[in-house]
This record gives C-alpha cells, structure tokens and sequence, in this order.
C-alpha cells in the first residue's frame, strides 16, 4: 500500500474546515488508496484550539481506513513540517467598521508568516491552495514569503467560481453538467471575476451558439457568478462553506491526479499569458497531468473579454499595491 502523505489543513475548526477534512480523510482529495496525515493548524486561542479538537474527536469517531494520522497545532511552522498538500484556509474575516486596506494589511501579516513558515519545514515539492480570503492576493503574499519553494506551488482557489459558473451554464442549456467541457474563470476570486464560456462546448457544439444572447451573459450570468457568494450569505445568514470546500477538494484532486485533458480553472502566478504581468496571481485555464498544471495558451481575446480581464486585473494589482509595503 501506498506510503502516508501529510496534508496541512489551516482554520480547520472553522465551518470550511468542517465541511472538508471529513473528505480529505476519506480519501476523496487523493485517492481511495492514499493514506492521509492531517496536521491542522489553528490560532492559539483557547476556545479555537478545543473546537479543533472536537473535530479531531470527530475524525477518530469516522474510523477513516485511510487516515494514518493527526494532529494539532497553533505553530505554522510546526504545522507545515514535511508537508506535501497546504490547504491554506484561515483568514481574518473583515470586521465591523474595518476598511479593505485594515483587512489587506491583517492577512498580510498571516500570509507573510505562512509562507516563510512554509519555505523553512514544508516538503520542497508543496501543493499550497490558498482559499482564505482575498484568497489571490494571500496566495501572492505566501508565494512572495517563500523564495526557497517553486513559486508555481503557490495557487489561489477560483475552482468556487468556476464550479458556479458550470452550474448556471447547466441550468441555462438543460444539459448536465458534466457534458460542459472548456469553461474557464480569469482573474480574481471577487465579484470582477470574469467567467467566459466563449470556447465552452457540449456535446462538441458551441455553448456560446447554444445561448445566443450576449445581454444574458453581461446582464445575468456575469453578476449572478460574481455575486454568488452574497446571494448565498443573504440566504443562509453565513458564508458558503460546503461548496468551498467542495472547490477546495476539487482543485487538489485535479492538480494532484489530473484532468485527462480537459480544462478546469486555477488561480496560478502568471508567466506572462495573456498580457497579464508576471507573479500576479491569476484564474486561467489549466490543464494538469502529472502534479503539474498548464495554463492554456493562445485563446482568441476579444474586446468585451478583454475590458473584463482588465478590470480583474486592474483590481488585482491595487490589492499588490495596497500590500507591497508589508513584504
Ligand atoms: P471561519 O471563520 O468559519 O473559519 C476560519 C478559521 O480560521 C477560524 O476557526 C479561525 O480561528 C481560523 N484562523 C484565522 N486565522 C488563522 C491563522 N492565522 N492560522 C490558522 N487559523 C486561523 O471561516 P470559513 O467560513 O471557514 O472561511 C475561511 C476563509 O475562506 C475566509 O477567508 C473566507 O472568506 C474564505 N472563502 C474563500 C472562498 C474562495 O472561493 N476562495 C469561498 C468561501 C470562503
């Protein structure tokens, strides 16, 4: 059988936490015949560090085959020693009154001591998924912390907006969702997000042509996509969790055991594809084969694609403005 991998897991006791270590340890992220270590991280606050151990209680109760392993800690870098997969998912989540720069310049300071923490003890091949939000820049901030560590180990979670994105293409055309092939999300993971299904395709025919409607996809698709996460904290009085964490299992599964092909959506730093400066950290279509993900090259950008990358793009780089001080 397969030797253990270690999977970091930070703000485990928080609600995406909760909705994706369960699966982690099941197996789900890796495999069936993968076993798992988990080494979860969480503040040092008493009451955090007694909920992740209620969830580590929890753990122990599912008698998981393929966990082979666990822990607690309040230590990043005790948390990241040796480990293959980081799922960076605590945050400072923004409070009363506080401004977008106090809430940059807070996850600044995590994200900072994260990935130096990451380059000293994590395993020199490190998958790193930055979820906690603003999941791009964080990840930008944690790559930018880690000079020692390939800088495309670092990627951010738009897999959330893609998944979105899948699901009101199926609902539009009637078609399932798994006959949706070539969909993909650029940008930032924030309402500016531009989720393109111009080269999407089922059943080998053009969604674009399916749909027709050029007002739709400005006026409905863009804005629900984008305001998704809204809709849902409106609705249910708290941000989405389960279906984070479901992206956030996706995007690890896809990366580490590959798409066959086919495209799905991850936010990686840039090399400089499609005018987009190099390091910022960018939702492009991928590909991955082998642990290894490749952004698809040459795809025809017209003017209103164009207009929307600017803007994602432009926000992305006043978020790197509002931090480069602090790295
Ligand atoms: P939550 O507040 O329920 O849990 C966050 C946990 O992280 C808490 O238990 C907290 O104690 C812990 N934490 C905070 N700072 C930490 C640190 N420095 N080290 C270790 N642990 C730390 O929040 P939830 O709902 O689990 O969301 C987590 C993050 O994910 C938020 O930033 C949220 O905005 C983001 N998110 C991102 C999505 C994406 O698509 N990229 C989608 C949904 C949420």
């Amino acid at each position: 059988s397969k030797k253990p991998v270690r999977v970091a897991v930070t703000g485990a006791a928080g609600q995406i936490g909760y909705a994706l270590l369960f699966r982690i340890a099941s197996g789900e992220m890796l495999g069936k015949d993968q076993p798992v270590i988990l080494q979860l991280l969480e503040i040092p606050d008493e009451k955090a560090q007694k909920a992740l151990k209620g969830v580590m209680m929890e753990l122990e109760d599912c008698a998981f085959p393929l966990l082979a392993g666990m822990e607690a800690h309040s230590d990043a870098k005790a948390a990241f020693k040796d480990t293959d997969y980081a799922l960076l998912v605590g945050a400072r989540p923004r409070g009363p009154g506080m401004e977008r720069a106090d809430l940059l310049a807070a996850n600044a300071q995590i994200f900072t001591a994260q990935g130096k923490a990451l380059n000293e003890s994590a395993s020199r091949n490190v998958k790193v998924l930055v979820v906690g939000n603003p999941a791009n820049t964080n990840a930008y901030i944690a790559m930018k912390s880690a000079p020692d560590l390939p800088r495309e180990n670092f990627t951010a979670m738009l897999r959330l907006d893609h998944n979105r994105a899948l699901s009101q293409i199926a609902a539009k055309t009637g078609k399932p969702v798994a006959s949706i092939k070539k969909l993909c999300v650029w940008g930032n993971h924030s309402p500016t997000m531009y989720a393109d299904y111009r080269f999407a395709t089922i059943d080998g025919a053009s969604v674009k042509d399916m749909i027709n409607d050029h007002a739709w996809n400005k006026d409905v698709f863009l804005p629900t996509v984008g305001k998704r996460g809204a809709a849902i904290i409106e609705a249910r009085g708290l941000s989405s969790a389960a279906s984070a964490a479901n992206a956030a299992i996706d995007h690890m599964r896809d990366w580490a055991l590959g798409t066959n092909g086919e495209w799905v959506t991850m936010g990686v730093p840039s090399n400089g594809e499609y005018g987009i400066p190099k390091d910022v950290m960018f939702g492009y279509p991928v590909t991955c084969e082998g642990g290894k993900y490749k952004i698809v090259e040459g795809l025809p950008i017209d003017a209103f694609s164009q207009e929307c990358i600017n803007k994602t793009l432009a926000e992305l780089q006043g978020e790197q403005d509002g931090v480069k001080h602090l790295l």
